[in-house]
């Protein structure tokens, strides 16, 4: 038997001034995203703006439906764009904003666990990390890679 610990690097930030200017423009550019969610039910509007390696900046947002399990989060929209449109340009980043009716979260947005592994899937496919820029009122969080927040996720060796 052997014991295997896993460990995920986070870099933490007090606000959006104390980030790059690339990533700070991503998260307005999600912040702005969230806006035009289409959240009629819950009320939790998500953003989320990618960043292309040719510096094309997909926005995307969270997309509800009366028929609840139709609506779609703002993480795959804006990646879906962009796999669609862009099939042959790296990923190399994504932010994500949300707010509730108090305004921005207090805490970090988390992509959920379907968003986590669509965000893998595209890591796989361009061979090439997505750094993570989660936003939120209290601090900004970074994961340099997507992955670090699925472990052991679904991927083509998976398939046998
Ligand atoms: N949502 C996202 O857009 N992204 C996530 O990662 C988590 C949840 C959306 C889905 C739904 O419209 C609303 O937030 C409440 O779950």
């Amino acid at each position: 038997m052997h014991k295997k610990e896993l460990t995920i690097f986070v870099l933490e930030f007090n606000s959006v001034s104390e980030l790059a200017e690339t990533d700070r423009e991503l998260v307005f550019a999600a912040r702005e995203a969230s806006e035009n969610a289409y959240a009629p039910y819950s009320g939790f509007r998500v953003g989320a703006a990618l960043l292309l390696e040719n510096g094309v900046v997909v926005k995307g947002n969270n997309q509800e439906n009366a028929d609840f399990t139709d609506g779609l989060c703002a993480e795959r929209v804006a990646l879906f764009y962009a796999n669609a449109n862009y099939p042959q340009v790296k990923v190399v980043a994504m932010a994500i904003s949300a707010s509730n009716s108090n305004g921005l979260l207090v805490q970090p947005a988390q992509p959920c666990g379907s968003c986590r592994q669509a965000l893998v899937e595209t890591e796989t496919r361009f061979h090439h990390p997505i750094r993570l820029i989660l936003d939120s009122a209290s601090k900004i969080m970074i994961v340099e890679k997507a992955e670090s927040l699925l472990p052991f996720a679904f991927k083509p060796g998976s398939l046998g």
